[in-house]
């Protein structure tokens, strides 16, 4: 049985390679919220039954929060990726879904390997009301949309940086997370955003142990940042270990551009400070995923959010080197055992 899936799952790259175009996105552009969900429908009718799309729920203006999953066969362990959490930070999405086009369609043997080894979730936008929002009313937007209830000489205040509002540790620590009319705002209590309850009960659907590994793509600065968000007090009981496999994609990640990406716990690393209430320490201390990193794509300032639109190749290709590199690392640490 395991041969026959094998040999389909192969001819399936086989096919996948011969058929260019498999899909409407460029990553010469950034594309808006519609696009990218006709994209992940597009890879589910091509792939099928590899690949699924979920709705893991919907956000407070009732736009669906999807999930693209990949799965080549029974039994593997989970990698799951998230990005576009912060709307302003486009560059994240671009890159998380140019990086599963690339899981799909390589003819390299280490991206086929990962194919097969794993099972891949990708939210690409876990914030569909601000992605939507910096596309139309205000590219500089951050936060989800929700009113907050509060106003100030300005009129409302709207939106919880989704990326604060985690039960972990929420309101530990943090720049300007209290005041409900700025951009980091961690909402009035922890979990009470529609978009990260979304995803936290679809990850709760899963048994212990099989997502692995949890990506949260950010920009910027080349960073991979580390539990825990709120301190330098105390570090995670495997901290060295997921050093290393830190490690392992800032090297992978370095070859190609000469792209220096920093690792560490985010409070050591000067960028912004101390962050609570975020998806990575969630995963690590409520879901005890055993890697867990918040990792800023480029750049370290020039640009800054604004990252034009011909870069991302060049991220997607560093993300992916990276990413070959991640996954060795954990493999030797023995976080991730691939299915042979
Ligand atoms: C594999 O990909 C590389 C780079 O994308 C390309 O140059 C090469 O021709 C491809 N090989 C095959 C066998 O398709
Ligand atoms: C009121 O809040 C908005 C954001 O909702 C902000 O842009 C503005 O600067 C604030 N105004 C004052 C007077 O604090
Ligand atoms: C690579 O980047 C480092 C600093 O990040 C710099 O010192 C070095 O000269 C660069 N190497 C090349 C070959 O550009
Ligand atoms: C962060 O900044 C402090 C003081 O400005 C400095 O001592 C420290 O070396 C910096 N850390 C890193 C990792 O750059
Ligand atoms: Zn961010």
């Amino acid at each position: 049985m395991y041969i026959v899936w094998l040999l389909l799952f192969q001819s399936l790259i086989a096919f996948i390679l011969v058929t260019t175009n498999v899909n409407g996105l460029e990553w010469t552009q950034y594309h808006n919220l519609d696009e990218i969900y006709e994209w992940s429908n597009e890879l589910e009718d091509r792939f099928s039954p590899f690949v699924t799309v979920y709705t893991m729920g919907y956000s407070y203006e009732k736009r669906p929060i999807k999930a693209i999953k990949i799965s080549s066969r029974s039994g593997n362990q989970a990698i799951f990726i998230e990005s576009s959490i912060h709307a302003i930070e486009w560059i994240s999405s671009a890159v998380s879904t140019c990086f599963f086009n690339n899981l799909l369609n390589s003819n390299d043997t280490n991206l086929q390997d990962l194919l097969l080894h794993y099972d891949w979730f990708l939210v690409p936008v876990m914030n569909p009301d601000g992605f939507v929002y910096t596309h139309e009313v205000n590219r500089w937007w951050r936060k989800n949309r929700k009113p907050t209830g509060v106003s100030n000489a300005t009129g409302p205040c709207y939106g919880t940086d989704l990326n604060r509002n985690f039960n972990y540790e929420w309101s530990k620590s943090g720049y300007q997370i209290n005041d409900p009319c700025d951009h980091w705002y961690h909402g009035a209590a922890p979990d009470t955003e529609p978009e990260i309850l979304a995803l936290q009960n679809f990850i709760n659907g899963f048994p212990d142990n099989y997502i692995r590994l949890y990506l949260a793509l950010h920009s910027y600065g080349n960073f991979v940042l580390l539990p825990y968000g709120h301190t330098i007090e105390i570090f995670p009981p495997n901290y060295d270990q997921m050093m290393r496999i830190a490690q392992g994609f800032a090297e992978a990640a370095l070859v190609r551009y000469n792209t220096t990406f920093k690792y560490g716990a985010s409070g050591l690393l000067n960028y912004s400070g101390y962050v609570s209430g975020d998806a990575k320490d969630w995963a690590y201390g409520m879901k005890n995923i055993p890697f867990a990193a918040t990792i800023e794509l480029r750049d370290s300032g020039h640009y800054g959010f604004l990252l034009p639109a011909d870069q991302i190749i060049e991220v997607c290709n560093e993300f992916t080197d990276g990413m070959v590199g991640l996954i060795k690392a954990a493999e030797k640490e023995t976080i991730l055992i691939p299915k042979i």
